[in-house]
C-alpha cells in the first residue's frame, strides 16, 4: 500500500504566467518524510484526478514538498485543476515520495531540462551541490519570460553551475549542447527531462557521443500512449484465471474486471507502478518506462498500456 499524507498548501506563487510553484506542509502531526533528488509524489487533485509531479526542492529542506506545475491547456485536466484550485490553505492528499529517476554515483553529472522538465533536475542539482559533487545544469526553453525558477537559478547557490538556453534570445540549445558534448567525458552520467521530442534529441546526442545506455537517464512526464489493439488472452497464473482482453479495453481494466487489482498511477506507461512479471508470451510494449534492453527480455510488462503480440500471455499475478 502506498503511504499517504494529508497536506496543506502553505505557499503558492505563479511564475512566468503559467507555472504555479506550490509548497505543501503536513496538515496534521504526521511529519513529511525526507525526499530524495529525482523523486515525485502522486497528488490527489480536487477534481478527483491523481497526477504525478516531481519534487523540486533542495532535498535537505525537510518537512515540505515543493512542486512546479505547468498549466498546460492540452492536459487531460490535471494541471489546469492544480493551477486554478490549489490555493494557499487548500488541503489535499499526496502519496509518499517515490523515486524512479534517482541519481547514480558518477564522476560528473550532466543535467539537461527542457521547460517544466527542469523540476526534478533542480532537486538533483541541489543534492549534488550539497554533496560537493561535480555537475552542470542546462536549462532550455522558448523564452526567459515563460521559464520558471530563473531567478532562483540565476541568483542562488546553483548559479555557477547553470547555463540557460532561450530560443527567443537566439541561444539555440541544439548548437551549443552539440558542441559541449564533444568536450564531455562519456563516463559522465546524463539526466534529461522535458517534452518527448526534446528528450529524444538529448538521448540521441548522448548516444552519438558514445555515452552508454546505462549512463543516460530520462523521465517522461507526459506521453501519448495508444493502448488499443487486437484482443488477446491472459492467464493470471497465481490467481488461476483466464481473462480475455478485448480490443477496446486495456489489460489493467480487463484484470480489474475479473477481480485482479493491480496498483496504478500514471496510466500512461510512464511511472512503472503497474509492472508485472511475464512468464510466457510476447508483450507488445507501449510504455516509455522500460529500457529497450528490458523490453527485449520480454519478462516484464506495464499492464496499464501494453498489450500482447502473442495470442496468449501468462502473467505472474
Ligand atoms: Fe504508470 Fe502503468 S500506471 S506505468
Amino acid at each position: 500500500m502506498t503511504e499517504h499524507y494529508d497536506v496543506i498548501v502553505k505557499k503558492r506563487q505563479v511564475q512566468a504566467d503559467n507555472v504555479v510553484v506550490l509548497e505543501f506542509e503536513s496538515a496534521n502531526a504526521l511529519k513529511l518524510p525526507k525526499i530524495e533528488a529525482g523523486a515525485h509524489i502522486d497528488v490527489h487533485l480536487p477534481n478527483g484526478l491523481v497526477r504525478q509531479y516531481s519534487l523540486c526542492q533542495n532535498p535537505k529542506q525537510e518537512g515540505i514538498f515543493r512542486l512546479g506545475i505547468l498549466k498546460d491547456p492540452e492536459s487531460r485536466g490535471g494541471s489546469i485543476c492544480a493551477f486554478d484550485e490549489l490555493q494557499e490553505g487548500t488541503q489535499l492528499k499526496v502519496s509518499a515520495p517515490r523515486n524512479l529517476f534517482a541519481l547514480d554515483e558518477a564522476e560528473h553529472t550532466v543535467l539537461i531540462g527542457g521547460g517544466i522538465g527542469i523540476t526534478p533536475l533542480i532537486s538533483m542539482a541541489y543534492a549534488l551541490y550539497e554533496e560537493g559533487k561535480s555537475f552542470e545544469l542546462h536549462y532550455c526553453g522558448s523564452s526567459i519570460e515563460r521559464a520558471a525558477f530563473v531567478e532562483e537559478l540565476q541568483q542562488g547557490s546553483l548559479a555557477a553551475y547553470t547555463k540557460f538556453y532561450f530560443k527567443q534570445s537566439g541561444d539555440d540549445h541544439r548548437e551549443s549542447l552539440s558542441a559541449h558534448f564533444k568536450q564531455l567525458n562519456h563516463t559522465s552520467h546524463v539526466y534529461t527531462c522535458g517534452p518527448n521530442g526534446f528528450m529524444d534529441w538529448v538521448i540521441d546526442l548522448a548516444k552519438q557521443n558514445q555515452f552508454d545506455d546505462s549512463h543516460i537517464h530520462k523521465e517522461y512526464f507526459q506521453v501519448e500512449t495508444d493502448a488499443t489493439g487486437d484482443a488477446f488472452e491472459v492467464y493470471a497464473q497465481r490467481s488461476d484465471k483466464i481473462i480475455m482482453v478485448s480490443a477496446e479495453e486495456t489489460l489493467i481494466d480487463a484484470l480489474a474486471r475479473e477481480g485482479i487489482k493491480i496498483e496504478k498511477s500514471c496510466e500512461q506507461g510512464v511511472c512503472g507502478t503497474c509492472l508485472c512479471d511475464v512468464l510466457e508470451g510476447e508483450p507488445d510494449h507501449r510504455d516509455v518506462y522500460l529500457t529497450d534492453e528490458e523490453k527485449a527480455e520480454n519478462d516484464q510488462i506495464l499492464v496499464c498500456c501494453s498489450r500482447s503480440k502473442s495470442a496468449r500471455l501468462v502473467l505472474d499475478i
